[in-house]
């Protein structure tokens, strides 16, 4: 007979940007996100005073990473900038690429940065009670472009994996998240980006199973 799995109960606790009753967590500090942003002396000069200190963390609930379970959890990232490029995410595509994921805002404002593996660009505006969907094989990266905390809560199929390489080899995301200037945001070319070959975008799409 089929094993049935117990129910879960969390709790998001909004203020702490964090999961109650999470199996899992992982931080990332400025150290770990070198060669994401592109200014470097920016990057250098933020890093002496800000090395280890945390710039977003996951807490997470994942009963299996079995076909068809679902992970829950919730992100949270502090606000800031390297030069004039607004704090961010490392990013991936899912690993099994056809896996779609969903973000539902809680504190703070932020950009869902998405690309598609041929190289187009959405920029998703998220808020509280925003939710927004991730399709499947799009690359994503979420971006803090507020004065305060973004944080955010998350369910995606358990199987999906994570791919990170996708966008280093490919010099990062094609646009980069800046301050306007105004107070608010725009997206720029990111001048290190390098298109995928119609191969390898061929090779992406094929990974349905
Ligand atoms: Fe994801």
């Amino acid at each position: 007979m089929m094993q049935m799995r117990e129910p879960g109960l969390c709790t998001v606790d909004v203020e702490r940007g964090e999961l109650k009753g999470a199996t899992n967590r992982y931080v990332k500090t400025l150290l770990d996100l070198e060669g994401l942003y592109e200014d470097q002396a920016a990057y250098t000069s933020l890093l002496a005073k800000m090395a280890d200190e945390i710039v977003y963390e996951v807490t997470d609930y994942k009963p299996s990473s079995m076909s068809g379970d679902m992970i829950i959890g919730v992100t949270r990232m502090i606000p800031g900038k390297v030069g004039n490029e607004y704090f961010l995410t490392r990013g991936h595509i899912h690993a099994k690429p056809n896996r779609p994921e969903m973000y539902y805002g809680e504190k703070g404002t932020g950009i869902m940065l998405l690309e598609s593996p041929a190289g187009e660009i959405r920029t998703i505006e998220i808020a509280p009670r925003t939710m927004c969907y991730v399709p499947p094989f799009w690359i994503h990266r979420s971006v803090n472009t507020g004065p305060g905390e973004l944080v955010m809560t998350f369910a995606y199929p358990a199987d999906s994996g994570q791919d990170y390489d996708i966008i280093a080899k490919a010099g990062g995301m094609r646009n980069r998240i800046i301050d306007d200037g105004k107070g608010g945001w725009k997206a720029v070319e990111n001048k290190q980006y390098r298109v995928r070959s119609d191969h390898l975008i061929a090779e992406i799409q094929a990974k349905a199973d």
